[in-house]
């Protein structure tokens, strides 16, 4: 099958690696500013690995699945580790599953193009070290209902403005309630409605920022070694702004 369809079609970002463009959704898979690869890595995957290198098993959400970036680049970052990594994702666009074995993926994928074969076709891969699982449905209900606790989330959904639903406070209450004490939340997203919805949920809320990509926002429960934002004061700021509601 094509990757280019009526829903979508690829499109080369700045770093060189292809996303893609949803006509359904109006809007690009990943900022063709940062490009894809270095999107993911930067904003989602080191962070992430950062924050979880003393663990031997990692449990991670990744939102949503898409062209699976955030899930093949934490391969690629892991390639020389021994850690057991489960991956659960939610997708509810099964054509782009199917289709993602005609993707143009950057080189440092190309050792993973059995895997995305093998999801293409059955949305679930499992090895010794790893199993990552699609779930074709509505992240709202994966989030709802299953009852794994998660290490790392990666929130990557269309932006607050084009998919409100993947950015609410009720939503994020129940991201809130499946991530362990200790775990972190990265998103692109810095706008202030969805930093107040995570600090409803008891997150606390820190700016990423680092050479070469755009502010990124990092979240836990617990305090983690970044720049805090004051939530609080910019809401007094912005007394307009509120998180986004169901
Ligand atoms: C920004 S893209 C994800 C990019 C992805 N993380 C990647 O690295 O390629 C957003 C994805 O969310 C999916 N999506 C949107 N709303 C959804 C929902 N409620 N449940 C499941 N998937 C959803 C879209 O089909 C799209 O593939």
């Amino acid at each position: 099958m094509a990757f280019d369809s009526l829903k979508h079609k690829a499109v080369k970002s700045e770093d060189g690696s292809f996303t893609a463009y949803s006509n359904e959704f109006e809007e690009h898979y990943h900022s063709t500013k940062d490009g894809a690869l270095h999107e993911s890595l930067c904003k989602h995957v080191y962070p992430a690995l950062k924050h979880t290198q003393e663990k031997e098993e990692i449990f991670i959400l990744d939102i949503c699945f898409g062209l699976g970036f955030n899930t093949l680049a934490t391969l690629y970052a892991l390639k020389n580790s021994n850690k057991k990594i489960h991956i659960y994702s939610p997708e509810f666009d099964e054509d782009l599953v199917q289709s993602l074995v005609d993707f143009n993926y950057p080189k440092e994928f190309y050792t993973y193009k059995n895997i995305i074969s093998v999801l293409a076709k059955t949305q679930k891969y499992e090895s010794k070290k790893l199993s990552i699982n699609i779930f074709l449905g509505d992240a709202r209900v994966f989030v709802r209902e299953t009852d794994i606790k998660f290490d790392i989330v990666y929130q990557d959904a269309f932006s607050p403005s084009t998919n409100p639903l993947l950015w609410t406070s009720e939503y994020f209450k129940d991201i809130s309630s499946i991530m362990k004490k200790d775990a972190i939340l990265t998103t692109y997203s810095t706008a202030l409605a969805t930093r107040i919805a995570l600090e409803e949920n008891g997150l606390k809320v820190y700016l990423h920022k680092g050479e070469g990509f755009r502010n990124a926002t990092l979240a836990s429960k617990i305090d983690l070694d970044y720049e805090k934002v004051d939530v609080a004061h910019k809401m007094r700021c912005n007394p307009q702004v509120n998180s986004l509601k169901d």
